[in-house]
């Protein structure tokens, strides 16, 4: 039927971080994992390599959307000049942190052209929560999430630990992007990350997307690890249901 989306299977919801340090390293990933996951992150050290030829290489490669995550903080032209040489290099995301006032997220947006999904960095993953257990992380995230809303960003990346909340302020509309992923069988070694949840836990509260670096990179099959995150997140979903699009009735709609 001309105009309708295809279904969203699972292994969408994977968003691989190829925090790799060059093309050489990051190549047999992006061959391997083309078409398995639902996008690639590109950030800082692996653009700083390779620059924008690394986003070519994943777009000749089968043409999985990438995610260049280099997490924008600067004053609004700047921004805005940025996110618009990135809609010109056909990313589908790209990351600004919340920052002080809207005014930035704001310019990320317009430097878009609705090309780029500005994603809005609530608070990194790696900050852990107090000894209230996380009620003054979720307040700042949840205000934060709102804040990129109004200023028309596609999405916010916060923890899975946050996201229902996210997802009840700020409705269905908004995408949700959650990092700190980690598998059951990663154990206790969270590694640098704090606010850590499993894949399940984080579809069943709403992600959109799950960010996973380490746990893929790592593993000694790396596609053998994608399809088995991949199940558990079909899972999550099957016994769950998409949580976040149950939400909608009486959220106000989000400017796309
Ligand atoms: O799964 P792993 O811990 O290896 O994932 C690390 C990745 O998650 C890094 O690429 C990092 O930039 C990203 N990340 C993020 N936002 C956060 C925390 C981590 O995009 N809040």
């Amino acid at each position: 039927m001309a105009g309708t989306a295809p279904q969203k299977t699972a292994r969408d919801y994977i968003v691989f971080a190829l925090d790799l340090p060059g093309l050489a390293a990051a190549r047999p990933y992006i061959e391997r994992l083309s078409g398995a996951v639902g996008m690639f992150k590109v950030g800082l050290e692996l653009f700083v390599r390779e620059g924008p030829e690394i986003v070519r290489v994943i777009q000749r490669t089968g043409g999985t959307p990438v995610f260049l995550d280099l997490k924008l903080h600067d004053i609004p032209e700047t921004v805005r000049r940025t996110v618009a040489g990135m809609a010109d290099l056909g990313v589908a995301y790209t990351s600004v942190h919340c920052g002080e006032q809207p005014a930035m997220l704001e310019a990320a947006v317009a430097g878009s052209s609705g090309r780029v999904g500005i994603l809005a960095v609530t608070l990194l993953t790696s900050v852990g929560t107090g000894p209230d257990g996380g009620a003054d992380v979720e307040t700042l995230v949840v205000h934060r999430a709102a804040a990129a809303a109004a200023a028309g960003c596609r999405g916010v990346v916060c923890s899975g630990k946050e996201a229902a909340a996210v997802r009840r302020a700020c409705g269905p509309r908004l995408t949700v992007v959650t990092p700190g992923i980690r598998p059951p069988q990663a154990g206790k070694n969270t590694d640098d990350q704090r606010r850590v949840t499993t894949p399940a836990q984080a579809v069943a509260a709403g992600a959109d997307y799950l960010v996973i670096g380490r746990p893929i990179r790592d593993a000694p099959d790396p596609l053998a690890a994608v399809r088995r995150i991949a199940g558990q997140v079909e899972d999550a979903l099957r016994n769950s249901g998409p949580i976040s699009r149950q939400r909608s009735s009486g959220t106000p709609q989000l400017p796309e």
